[in-house]
């Protein structure tokens, strides 16, 4: 049971696990990542990760020379040797071993760097009584700088909201765009329910295509719940019923304030958690 990785094939404990200090993705941050979890041992929605990745990789110019199958049975070795009961999986894939220069000809790469340690799942005091989230003073990236559909290791936009409003109290930063209208969580996106509805920021507002998110919007369909793509503004999420953020660790984790002030009646539901309930029950059927 543990921490392990796989470097280019090569399973080894997490510690003895080596990258070349003139690896892209250490010297310009030059990389993309996915992360997954498993349930019953399964990672889930492998394929739709894959997928993202290999759109991430191909913004930057860069991508995997094999197919799924590969990915698959690297992981697959991965989690084995690791035995965890259920898995968090970090795969990053980076342009390769360079020469601290913009010469990419001279990239060898690749690299592929998968990581499993045992899953650790949020409190359930969360999902009981929500959680703390905190509107950022910084800005996400604008698409036509760093597009966040780019699930790119270069964290810093993610890392200074998130330290300012770990700052003041919060778990989770909530960023607007440039143009002030809601954009996504540092790591998850956003939604908010008002009468009955559900509602979530669109792709165009300038964020991640979260594979939680999508699965949701397709579940509400089923539950019977409205669910729309809609601009939001911060006065949205202040006067909403409730608000929820999705991500693959945290599945629908709803909020309790934002800012310090309470959402709805200041506890969950009752939406969020019939969603959440939803949500684990397909996630359980669709791990493969
Ligand atoms: N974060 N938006 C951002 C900026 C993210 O980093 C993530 C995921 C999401 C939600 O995406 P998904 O539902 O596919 O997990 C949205 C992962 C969990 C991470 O950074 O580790």
């Amino acid at each position: 049971m543990g921490l392990f990785a796989s470097v280019n094939g090569n399973v080894v404990p997490a510690e003895q696990a080596c990258v070349s200090v003139l690896d892209n993705g250490f010297t310009f941050g030059d990389a993309v990542y996915e992360t997954l979890r498993t349930y019953g041992g399964r990672p889930f929605h492998l394929d739709r990760h894959l997928e993202r990745l290999r759109a991430s990789s191909a913004r930057l110019g860069f991508g995997a020379p094999f197919g799924d199958e590969v990915f698959t049975r690297r992981l697959d070795e991965l989690l084995a040797r690791a035995g965890n009961e259920e898995s968090y999986i970090r795969i990053i894939l980076t342009r390769g071993e360079g020469d601290i220069s913009y010469r990419f000809d001279r990239v060898k790469g690749p690299t592929l760097v998968m990581v499993v340690k045992p899953f650790e799942p949020p409190p359930e005091r969360d999902y009981a009584e929500g959680i703390a989230l905190g509107i950022a003073g910084v800005r996400r990236n604008h698409p036509r700088a760093l597009d966040p559909a780019i699930k790119s290791c270069n964290l810093l936009n993610n890392i200074l909201a998130v330290r300012e409003a770990q700052g003041r109290g919060a778990v989770e930063a909530i960023l607007l765009n440039d143009a002030g209208e809601v954009a996504e969580g540092a790591s998850s996106n956003v939604f908010v329910v008002k009468n009955g509805a559900v509602a979530t920021p669109p792709l165009a507002a300038g964020i991640l295509s979260g594979i939680t998110r999508r699965v949701v919007i397709d579940l509400c369909r089923g539950l019977g719940i409205p669910a729309r793509e809609d601009t939001l503004l911060a006065a949205d999420l202040l006067a909403a019923d409730e608000v929820f953020i999705t991500s693959t660790t945290k599945e629908v984790a709803p909020a309790r304030t934002i800012d310090g002030k309470p959402i709805g009646a200041g506890k969950p539901g009752p939406v969020a958690p019939r969603i959440l309930q939803a949500y684990r029950e397909y996630a359980r059927r669709h791990a493969r």
